[in-house]
């Protein structure tokens, strides 16, 4: 590698005389990497792909608010290189075992102006995409010092097609765009939606990352962040003459971006490119980047599938506060989910409403609404944390902070204890609304540091974590494994939203877009489709097949599943619900089968420890025929496959719940015909004989 390097150097830089070029490449060439200082300091990085430019000269630097200085002309100190493989093993995931295989280049640059102040920038090289940071070393004279702007840019090589959200300094609940680069208009996008609690949104050419992009020859691109920490999320905004994106960082109340202190790195700049759609959802550059897990025993630490008193506050059946007869978290209520979650092998039962203040929670920018330990007076916290134990399961907290970050943080010790006093090990914290410290958005460095906060916090008291309403997942998964998941995306519930609610192509846009930064509780398992059960003025309704809702336990990879409906509901379909029961929620291994991102997905994974397989299939607004072979299954092995299909007539807009389940004995020689209506799925499950 060194030698190699050093070639470059010599052959390039005379080449283009004031020029100095340093050339890398992806462990099987296939990527190359060319980053080049021109005479008047501007350094720039430009890629390609199997010989095809991906990425053309792209700038990078800073300008600072303090001190007031631009960091974006150079001079170079040197440049170091070098290469990792290794294989490490997470605590949970879609796979047993990860490589870790990389080139990298670490060029040490020096401010043109000020030769005191310096900044490295770091590129890895893999064979699945390019990342990259900076780095404020500690021998420079920027010490202490204020992000005004990160100027990074990726130039694109033409008018890509793209699935994007408008960029947005609150929310990621958006409903995914499919353009041309040059028509995206995220202000008019973001006008259309009426149903998200609150918006920032940025501007109109603003776009938010995963973001996922096809060019004209078929070369898949995603752009994101690893490793988000004390630092802001970044959008990308465009300019759409030169296709060009320039990071777009979220601000905080006064309008700085990042408040730092040397020696300081920056996340990863990620750009995931493939000319397969499966690579790009099999590739684990984002883990890769993180730090390896800052917990040391993880025997706590456990992926789970539960389900909640939950859906029914959100179709009118109940409510979160206490208010007449219609309290839902009371104590008899909450038992009878108890009863099901254990007659059905769930681990867990999550609880909203459980506890004083939902009459003030919404919409008023207050800081004191919850203590998180004080219930409601007709739920029995200690006769529900017997009754729980007595039928081994857990129920899941619930911290709606209504966005008082401070005031959560407040109560962090008490609240942790007080589950622990509970026996409880699992919750999910919400964050709707605006956020306090007043004037701090859901993605600026301040709330990116509160949610690690929680993650270290929690992880203190041996307590797993979900987070609603947080900042886009960067892979931090890896370094806080009991971080199980996150929502920061449209969920399932949107499907109850009046105005545009979900398109049945959402899920086969999310795992190209929010799933690259990690696992979602997208709640999947609706089996009632019109949303006026309860209350009949609703319009609402589920925009998917009920085959199609079993599917998603497989294509949206979480370690934390919900069955989303309520038993009820549930129990008008036995056996169909057996396929939740039976799908496991980790797993030794992932094979990416098919994939088109607005289109279609298929994925088949293998249960943790055990020798069965799971397959789930779904489409868009299209219905769709595939033959797939079943060569990911053992050698000379039998498997008896129960399939949960579509009937013929099923349709997710005419005849959702139209299902069939059909067994049969299969051999990894076997090909497995499926045929998905509208909107429709397949969800399998091959049991070894
Ligand atoms: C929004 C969350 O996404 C949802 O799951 C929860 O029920 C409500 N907030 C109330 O906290
Ligand atoms: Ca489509």
């Amino acid at each position: 590698m060194k030698l190699f390097l050093t070639i470059c150097l010599l052959s390039i830089s005379t080449m283009l005389l004031a020029q100095k070029t340093f050339v890398s490449s992806s462990p099987n060439h296939a990527i190359i990497l060319k980053v080049s200082i021109a005479e008047n300091g501007n350094v720039s990085y430009a890629s390609s792909y199997k010989n095809k430019p991906i990425i053309e000269p792209s700038l990078l630097g800073f300008s600072l608010n303090k001190p007031q200085i631009f960091l974006n002309k150079f001079d170079v100190v040197n440049v170091d290189s070098s290469s990792v493989d290794e294989t490490w093993k997470p605590v949970w995931g879609e796979v047993s075992s990860i490589r870790n295989n990389y080139k990298e280049l670490k060029i040490r640059l020096k401010d043109k102006n000020n030769a005191q102040n310096l900044l490295n920038i770091i590129f890895r090289i893999f064979d699945d995409g390019i990342g990259f940071r900076y780095e404020f070393p500690q021998e420079s004279a920027v010490k202490h010092f204020i992000v005004g702007d990160e100027l990074t840019q990726f130039n694109l090589t033409g008018n890509h097609k793209t699935f994007w959200i408008p960029g947005d300094y609150d929310t990621n609940e958006y409903l995914y765009n499919t353009t041309k680069l040059s028509e995206i208009d995220a202000l008019k996008a973001a006008q259309k939606e009426k149903d998200i609690a609150l918006q920032a949104v940025i501007g109109t050419n603003t776009v938010q990352t995963p973001l996922m992009m096809k060019t004209a020859d078929g070369i898949y691109l995603n752009i994101h962040e690893a490793a988000l920490v004390n630092y802001p999320a970044m959008n990308l905004a465009l300019d759409k003459k030169t296709f060009t994106f320039t990071s777009h960082l979220v601000p905080d109340a006064v309008g700085n971006k990042a408040y730092l202190q040397a020696p300081f790195q920056t996340p990863w700049r990620t750009i995931i490119v493939s000319d397969k759609a499966t690579e790009i959802l099999s590739s684990k550059m984002i883990l890769n980047l993180n730090e390896p897990s800052k917990i040391t025993d993880v025997s706590w630490i456990k992926p789970q599938k539960f389900i909640g008193m939950w859906w029914e506050m959100h179709v009118g059946k109940s409510n979160w506060f206490k208010e007449g007869n219609k309290h839902g978290a009371n104590t008899e209520n909450v038992k009878r989910y108890i009863d099901f979650a254990s007659k059905n092998g769930f681990d867990g039962v999550l609880v909203e409403g459980w506890n004083e203040g939902w009459e003030d929670w919404f919409g008023n920018w207050k800081e004191n609404v919850f203590d998180f330990i004080t219930p409601y007076s007709d739920y029995n916290i200690d006769i529900l944390t017997d009754y729980a134990k007595q039928k081994g399961v857990k129920i899941i907290m619930h911290h709606e902070t209504s966005g008082s970050a401070t005031n959560y943080e407040r109560y962090f010790d008490k609240a942790y204890q007080f589950m622990k006093d509970h026996n409880m090990n699992t919750v999910k914290t919400g964050y709707v609304g605006r956020i306090i410290p007043r004037g701090e958005h859901h993605d600026s460095q301040w709330m990116v540091n509160h949610y690690q906060r929680v993650a270290e916090k929690t992880a203190e008291y041996k307590i797993m974590v979900e987070a609603h309403e947080p900042v886009h997942p960067t892979g931090l998964h890896r370094t806080y494994p009991n971080w199980l998941a996150n929502e920061a995306a449209r969920g399932n519930e949107f499907n109850n939203a009046p105005t545009l609610g979900l398109v049945p192509e959402h899920e086969t846009i999310l795992p190209f877009t929010r799933l690259m930064g990690g696992p979602m509780d997208y709640t999947p398992g609706f089996f009632h489709f019109q949303l006026n059960q309860y209350d009949t003025s609703r319009k609402t309704r589920v925009r998917t097949t009920l085959a199609k809702q079993l599917a998603l336990y497989v294509t949206m990879y979480s370690p934390l599943q919900m069955a989303g409906d309520f038993p009820e509901n549930f129990n008008k379909y036995l056996d169909a619900f057996q396929f939740i029961r039976d799908v496991p929620v980790d797993w030794d291994d992932t094979k990416i089968l098919e994939a088109e991102p607005a289109d279609y997905i298929t994925i088949a994974r293998k249960a943790k420890g055990k020798s069965n397989w799971f397959l789930g299939a779904i489409t868009d607004e299209n219905s769709r025929k595939t033959s797939l072979k079943l060569d990911f299954l053992d050698d000379n092995a039998k498997y008896e496959a129960t399939i949960y299909q579509d009937a013929e007539n099923a349709d997710w807009q005419t005849n959702p719940a139209a299902y069939k389940i059909e067994k049969k004995i299969v051999t990894n020689k076997n090909t497995l015909e499926l045929s998905l209506a509208k909107g429709g799925g397949c969800a399998v499950s091959f049991v070894k004989l």
